[in-house]
């Protein structure tokens, strides 16, 4: 499964980045927003720090300023993709770019007949949000099993990103049903590392090796 993270914060992508772990970055306009840069300067430096695909959203409603939207933002760098919502005009924005062959993260998906709609129309990604899901009732994974389902039926090529992603468990559930990709905010990586044993265990290690009054580097 691929990683991406899901903010537009330089210092976070730059330490995930040098893991060797992260496979591209998602960003949207809250994002931008919190982060307080400028919108395409912000995402120029996000595509000098990651190879992988960087997602950055059109604004726009109708599909013919998207369109004039995705042609500014797909020249600041080769690996920028171009995010539309999941809307008539975004799914007409998004046949037109990849016919093109410009990279589509189809967001803001939260029904499998949507997700349907979206490898239909040549996404390259469609970002169904578990988080906001799981939020109002409904079960998020289930989402996910679903896409999982009708995109592997027809043989779809559209990947599977898990957005909206809240905690540990749902990265280790969206592996479970093999998902292509999942987006989480820098902290929920961080957590992907740790374990009580893990600590436990070095803590033991230590101590031990202490003891023995030994050095490796002389
Ligand atoms: C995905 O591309 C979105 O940016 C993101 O995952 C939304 O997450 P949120 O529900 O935590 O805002």
């Amino acid at each position: 499964m691929k990683f991406f993270v899901d903010t537009a914060e330089i210092e976070p992508i730059r330490d995930l980045a040098a893991t060797g772990l992260l496979d591209g970055v998602t960003t949207n306009p809250s994002l931008i927003a919190k982060s307080g840069r400028d919108f395409m300067e912000v995402t120029r430096e996000i595509c000098g720090i990651v190879d992988g695909p960087v997602s950055a959203e059109v604004v726009a409603l109708d599909h013919a300023t998207m369109m004039k939207e995705a042609e500014v933002l797909r020249k600041i760098a080769d690996n920028v993709c171009i995010k539309v919502p999941l809307t008539v005009d975004g799914l007409k924005t998004c046949k037109a770019l990849t016919g093109e062959g410009t990279m589509v993260n189809v967001t803001l998906c939260f029904s499998a007949n949507q997700a349907l709609l979206a490898a239909k129309a040549g996404a390259s990604f469609i970002s169904p949000f578990v988080g906001r899901h799981d939020d109002n009732g409904f079960d998020g994974m289930d989402l996910i099993e679903d896409i999982r389902l009708i995109y592997d039926n027809y043989g779809f090529e559209t990947e599977i990103l898990v957005a909206s992603v809240r905690h540990t468990m749902h990265v280790l559930q969206a592996a479970k049903i093999g998902a292509d990709v999942m987006t989480a905010p820098p902290k929920v990586i961080h957590d992907l590392f740790k374990h009580v044993l893990t600590d436990k265990g070095i803590e033991g290690f230590m101590a031990d090796w202490a003891k023995t009054g030994q050095t490796i580097l002389k």
